[in-house]
């Protein structure tokens, strides 16, 4: 009797301090943002993305097609290879490749715009 009430306890908890975290990482991924809302730094982002990366990546899940799915890559606490999503982190993965991603090379513009438009997903 002792040893389940001590679990009961333990489970509301953990309940507790998962909801005090704010569950980031199990929550249900917050929405893209909807392309009528688009500023022109992130609509010409989208083209950017178009161009160079909508053959591996889908923006709108996190399914994968050839790498993994992008939305709401900036608003997880660490991308799939546990890295934070900062905007340093993107600019290199872009710019170098990791493993089988290759290196895309942008100019300053459209990688700023690029970053712009992966923050809308
Ligand atoms: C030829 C296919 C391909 C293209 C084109 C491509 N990627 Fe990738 N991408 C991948 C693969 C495969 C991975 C997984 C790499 C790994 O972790 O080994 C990946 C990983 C990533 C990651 C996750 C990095 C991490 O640290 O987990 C991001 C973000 C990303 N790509 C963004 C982009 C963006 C933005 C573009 C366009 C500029 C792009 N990719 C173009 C295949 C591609």
């Amino acid at each position: 009797m002792r040893g389940h009430r001590f679990f009961a306890v333990k489970t509301m908890l953990f309940g507790a301090a998962a909801g005090a975290l704010g569950m980031v990482g199990c929550k249900p991924l917050p929405p893209s943002k909807p392309a009528s809302e688009w500023t022109p730094e992130e609509a010409r982002g989208a083209q950017v993305y178009q161009r160079n990366c909508a053959r591996c990546h889908y923006p709108t899940t996190t399914a994968g097609l050839h790498g993994p799915g992008l939305q709401a890559i900036t608003k997880v606490k660490a991308m799939p290879s546990g890295a934070p999503p900062t905007d340093e982190r993107l600019t290199a993965v872009i710019a170098r490749g990791r493993g089988e991603m290759p290196a895309t090379r942008l100019d300053d513009a459209e990688m700023q715009d690029l970053l712009a438009y992966l923050h809308s997903l």
